[in-house]
């Protein structure tokens, strides 16, 4: 399908922001696209850099890539004796009849389910229509950003007029424990009950994980049978190892048993989170205190990350190695999320907030209070900090994390570099 004008124009003129260097908004959600053949035929070599750079895209690693240069003429020609891939990119800075021969002249060669997207330099309506007419799936007007060439590589595989589901949000901790599966369970109980978004919460910490614990919750399966049997994992099979938490919320429980031991490759996750990526509006990953190749892709492949940080040294280093690892690995995402958490435990010398914010360059979402009576009563009891205290001001900083991970709320920076917080914030400042 062509995009409408306006939205071409969009494309045209890009996100000032996005031009300007700045990062890419985090409301957008764009799902991955699958294990595809794409073949790219360039004529410029700032395009052939943008196809490269979205390639090269966290929603892309499973796509195959290929570029090369010579435009729609030499894709005319490379197919004239070999199968087509499953997409077709062309650059085209040639005049509207030339562009439309040169495609009627692929169509010839072109195999049925191939689809095919052009970068052009055109912005005329009768010209998007010839190429509606034609069967093109995509238009974008150069210059092209990466991230244009992604959205419309991945949206040509996800459902038409339905908005993507399955917003994977991975919330890790700077160091063992600091509250990283804590922060977890509460956001995604949050955004179940708060938001009325269908989560699961999937706990990856399997030796010793304690999102069952933290649910009372003891099912029989879990995680670890999916894991275990990649062949089986679609969504029916992952379904049956779920367990209900809320209304909204269910849970992928970790074993938490040592008789045998876990050490993954590093797409032992890939089955599983793809089923529950294609299924359920919301994923939460409790993603344990580890660096090997699985922890990694996980990190890397999620839209969302969440660094918990405890205010110590050790913590604001790895809080730093973790942001600046992720920001270099998907350059076209926003850098990731942080809190700080246990903040405040008394005698315990501690580095303050304006330092975390100055060394990672970005303010913490929130940040936590120690707080060992209420989030004792939580863990021994099996609840959330919400079930314990509704009115906690802790409980609304779980609610707060919840709209932003979910892009429900921005976290933007006030002149006084604290953070304004929006609707929710106001909320909270008026009951303080
Ligand atoms: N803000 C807090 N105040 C007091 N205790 C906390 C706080 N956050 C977490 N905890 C406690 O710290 C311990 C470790 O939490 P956990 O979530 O298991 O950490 P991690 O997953 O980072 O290893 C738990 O007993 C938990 O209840
Ligand atoms: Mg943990």
């Amino acid at each position: 399908m062509i995009r409408h004008a306006q939205q071409v124009a969009l494309v045209e003129h890009g996100d000032p922001a996005a031009a300007a260097g700045a990062e890419p908004a985090s409301d957008e959600h764009i799902a991955p696209a699958p294990r595809v053949s794409m073949q790219a035929f360039c004529e410029s070599v700032e395009t052939a850099a943008a196809v490269q750079a979205a390639s090269e895209d966290r929603r892309m690693v499973k796509a195959h890539v290929k570029i090369q240069m010579g435009g729609a003429t030499a894709a005319a020609e490379a197919y004239r004796n070999s199968p087509t891939p499953n997409v077709i990119l062309i650059e085209s800075e040639s005049r509207a009849d030339d562009i439309l021969m040169n495609l009627d002249r692929l169509a010839e060669v072109c195999d049925p389910g191939t689809r095919v997207i052009v970068i052009g330099r055109i912005n005329d309506v009768g010209f998007y229509r010839d190429l509606t007419k034609r069967g093109i799936s995509d238009y974008l007007i150069a210059p092209v950003q990466p991230l244009d060439i992604v959205r419309g590589v991945c949206g040509l595989f996800s459902q038409p007029d339905t908005k993507p589901v399955g917003r994977v949000i991975a919330v890790v901790g700077a160091k063992g424990g600091v509250g990283a599966s804590t922060v977890a369970h509460n956001v995604g109980f949050a955004i179940a009950r708060d938001l009325a978004l269908d989560s699961v919460v999937t706990d990856l910490d399997l030796p010793f994980g304690t999102a069952g614990l933290d649910f009372n919750q003891d099912p029989p399966q879990g995680i670890a049978d999916a894991v275990f049997s990649p062949d089986r994992v679609d969504i029916n099979f992952v379904d049956r190892l779920m367990s209900k938490c809320t209304d909204h919320l269910s849970l992928l429980a970790a074993p938490a048993t040592l008789d045998r031991v876990y050490d993954f490759g590093a797409e032992a996750f890939d089955g599983v989170l793809d089923a529950l990526r294609a299924n359920i509006p919301c994923v939460v990953l409790d993603v344990p205190h580890q660096w090997s190749a699985w922890t990694k892709r996980v990190l890397v492949s999620a839209d969302e990350i969440l660094v918990v940080a405890a205010p110590d040294l050790a913590n604001l280093r790895n809080a730093k190695n973790i942001a600046d690892m992720l920001k270099a690995s998907r350059p076209n995402d926003r850098r990731p999320f942080y809190c700080l958490n246990q903040v405040g435990i008394p005698k315990k010398p501690e580095i303050s907030t304006a330092d975390f914010a100055k060394a990672l360059e970005d303010d913490p979402v929130v940040t936590i209070p120690f707080e060992p009576q209420l989030f004792g009563t939580a863990a021994n009891n099996g609840q959330m900090i919400a079930e314990v205290s509704a009115s906690h001001k802790t409980a609304d900083m779980f609610r707060l994390l919840a709209q932003v991970m979910t892009g429900r709320a921005e976290v933007k920076r006030s002149r006084g570099g604290l953070l304004s917080l929006g609707m929710l914030g106001k909320l909270m400042q008026r009951k303080s």
